[in-house]
């Protein structure tokens, strides 16, 4: 793909044959050495000697397409477990289609898509919806969540069950945007799902402690005059649903981990036995909440960006597995919800399209993670944690003869201007506008099936 060469070799241009068979030619796997990978039938056919492959070479079946793709990292599929698609409710803002566009040209092949809809999904019904919308759009697998309780209001456990046994196969349920807050709640919704080896992912935010907050408690937010959303807030419902997970033996996942002190918490409830998880926004590994002086409420985010030490905290909790995996609370809002004065603007950021390049400038340029660090934290514990097929998810690690053929292609060297304009999601409230981030994903398949190619959508 890099050197696509109508006068150099016979290898195919990437984008101009569609094949059903494809030799990935010079590819690194997992950034190790390079090798030609073959893909047919929907799986990891072969692995070749590097550059052994051409077209027409013996042993390949026909209609293969030989792309160069030399240099290029292979790794495997993106899996994001918390996407806001919008759809059904806030169309304008995103559809199931316009978010998994967005998603594969970011190197996912999974989203898990957040119940926070209008109607919110907390039913069989809306679950299978968007489902189903997910198998029509076919840029990437969609996963829903399903609702923890009815309507988000935090005060009936929603039919968990019925959206288990759906179509839709519903493993994660979450009222992300808003706490299952009801200790009790809490308490009977980690019991309900262990009947289905399901997890609760709770948005950690005590109601009482954060009223009319708008930023990070902090200096800043004195600063600034803001009312402040204080790290004890995220860190008192962790530590008291880690409690509940080890006492009933449940499944806990905690979204959007955004404090040092949070860190500590899933530090020590991992170190006592407790089956809980965790997840980090690149925004939080990156960000900072002096961005909120310009008052630009692109950086208005839920839970708000931390000072430095949190990032710090984030970015080593994420190096040694205390927390998992990113993932990237990809939440578009519409102008008229996101270009309007700070207080009334709408928590959230776009995130599909530039995770794994702000993984690679906070996690990968300084060594805090080689390429199988990121495979693990970006696909394999994601796929695990949402309950997706253990096949799939034990042979993503290696990229293994016989793995689906469901991996991302990525040219990790050049720096790319973020332009919002050029972005497939509906929305523009990027908080990386103008600046320069590492990687380019060049192609995704998807079981084999190209959906994007040459960094564009099939
Ligand atoms: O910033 C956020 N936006 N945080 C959330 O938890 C919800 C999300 C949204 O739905 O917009």
């Amino acid at each position: 793909m890099t050197t696509p060469a109508a006068e150099t070799s016979e290898e195919t241009p990437v984008g101009r044959s569609a094949g059903t068979s494809w030799v990935l030619r010079r590819v690194r796997p997992l950034g190790g050495d390079p090798v030609d990978v073959v893909l047919a039938d929907g799986v990891v056919a072969a692995w070749r000697p590097a550059g052994s492959t051409h077209a027409g070479a013996g042993g390949l079946p026909a209609g293969t397409t030989v792309l160069d793709t030399d240099g290029l990292i292979l790794l495997p599929g993106l899996v994001d477990l918390h996407t806001h698609l919008r759809e059904p409710g806030r169309e304008d803002a995103e559809t199931v289609a316009s978010g998994t566009r967005a998603a594969a040209l970011g190197g996912y092949t999974t989203v898990f898509a957040m119940a926070n809809t209008n109607p919110v999904a907390d039913t069989a019904g809306v679950v299978e919806q968007v489902w189903r919308l997910g198998l029509d759009a076919g840029h990437c697998d969609v996963r829903p969540v399903g609702a923890v309780t009815v309507g988000l209001a935090g005060e009936r456990l929603a039919e968990l069950g019925a959206m288990a046994s759906s179509a839709a196969g519903v493993r994660v349920f979450s009222d992300d945007g808003h706490c299952v807050s009801d200790a009790l709640l809490m308490r009977r919704a980690l019991e309900y799902v262990k009947a289905f080896d399901g997890v609760i992912a709770q948005h950690a935010q005590e109601p009482r402690l954060t009223e009319n907050a708008q930023m990070n408690e902090g200096t800043v937010a004195a600063r600034l005059g803001l009312p402040g959303w204080p790290a004890v807030a995220e860190e008192a419902i962790i530590a008291r649903d880690a409690l509940l997970a080890g006492h009933v033996g449940s499944r806990l996942h905690v979204c959007h981990v955004s404090t040092a002190g949070s860190v500590e918490i899933i530090r020590w409830a991992k170190a006592k036995g407790w089956n809980v998880t965790a997840e980090v926004t690149p925004h939080h590994l990156l960000l900072t909440d002096d961005l909120v002086c310009s008052f630009d409420p692109v950086y208005k985010v839920n839970p708000p960006l931390r000072t430095a030490e949190d990032v710090a905290a984030l970015r080593a909790g994420l190096a040694d597995g205390t927390i998992d995996c990113v993932a990237t609370d990809h939440a578009p809002h519409a102008l008229e919800d996101k270009e309007t004065e700070w207080a009334a603007a709408r928590p959230g950021m776009l995130g599909l399209e530039t995770a794994l390049s702000v993984v690679i400038e906070t996690m990968v340029i300084p060594g805090r993670l080689d390429w199988a660090g990121v495979a693990e934290r970006m696909a394999l514990a994601p796929a695990r944690i949402g309950g997706l097929p253990r096949t799939a998810a034990e042979v993503w690690s290696s990229i293994a003869v016989g793995a689906p053929a469901t991996v991302t292609l990525l040219d990790p060297a050049p720096w790319r201007m973020v332009e919002p304009d050029a972005l497939a999601s509906r929305s523009r409230n990027t908080p990386y506008a103008g600046r320069s981030l590492p990687g380019t994903i060049r192609a995704t398949f998807l079981r084999g099936r190209p959906t994007v190619l040459d960094g564009k959508i099939v």
